[in-house]
């Protein structure tokens, strides 16, 4: 089966009813990014970043897949599909697809704020202060903050060198170096970018499908499945 590469950002789950962060009335006009999803915030108020991801998670349990999520999922009949998300909502598992790598980290996980290794999964959606990992040090959510590393990256640049096909979906690609694995794609192969407002300057490589996530993964389909073998 050729392998379909999907790099997914928070235009996949807008039809879901999940905010993006960029758009207008983004995330990112009601907060300072800085106060609410950076290490340094961590450090001065742990409280603040609790309290803004449990609203994050309480979003995510109220809200369901969208079609564009399910028909990537059900792309993996055609395709061996791997999803590259930055998304941190499980709208991509809880739709079907089974080859998903967060690499901004997921709400449904805390992890040790000593050991980044030691991760569990939420039981109850909503974080307290003070609740301790097994090392007795604060339990923080599994994120990826602004000043951190991305841990999960190489893992995600052999999978877009290894793609057959790429579709870039729901992203402003304004946050490294999750938009720079774009460089990683071989030479060769067709990129689609699916967004209903796309960035302005583009590689030529790229085919822009200016849609929302649902009906734009039904134009990808349409392209692409004269390709599957
Ligand atoms: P942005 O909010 O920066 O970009 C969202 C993109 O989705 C924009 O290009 C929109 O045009 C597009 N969009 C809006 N509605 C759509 C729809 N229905 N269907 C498809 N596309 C739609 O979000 P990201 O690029 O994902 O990181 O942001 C990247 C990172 O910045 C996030 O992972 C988060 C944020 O700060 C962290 O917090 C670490």
């Amino acid at each position: 089966m050729k392998r379909l590469v999907i790099l997914s950002g928070a235009g996949m789950s807008a039809e879901s009813g999940i905010r993006t962060f960029r758009d207008m009335n983004g995330l990112w006009e009601e907060y300072d990014v800085m106060e609410v999803a950076s290490i340094e915030a961590w450090h001065k108020n742990p409280e603040l970043l609790l309290r803004f991801y449990n609203d994050r998670r309480v979003q995510m349990l109220a809200s369901q897949p969208n079609m564009g999520h399910l028909l990537l999922a059900e792309l993996e009949k055609s395709f061996e599909v791997h999803i590259i998300t930055q998304n941190v909502d499980d709208l991509h598992e809880r739709a079907g697809s089974t080859k998903v790598l967060h690499l901004h980290g997921e709400l449904t996980k805390a992890r040790s704020s000593v050991d980044p290794t030691l991760i569990t999964i939420l039981e109850n959606p909503v974080m307290k202060p003070g609740e301790q990992c097994a090392k007795g040090s604060p339990l923080r959510p599994h994120i990826v903050w602004f000043g951190e590393e991305v841990p999960q990256m190489d893992n995600a640049i052999a999978i877009v060198e290894s793609a057959d096909i790429l579709c870039v979906i729901g992203t402003s690609l304004n946050v490294y170096p999750a938009a720079g694995l774009l460089n990683y794609a071989p030479k060769n192969i067709s990129i689609y970018l699916i967004d209903p407002n796309p960035p302005e300057k583009l590689p030529k490589q790229i085919q822009v499908i200016a849609e929302k996530a649902g009906s734009g993964v039904e134009k990808l389909i349409q392209r692409i499945r004269d390709v599957t073998k």
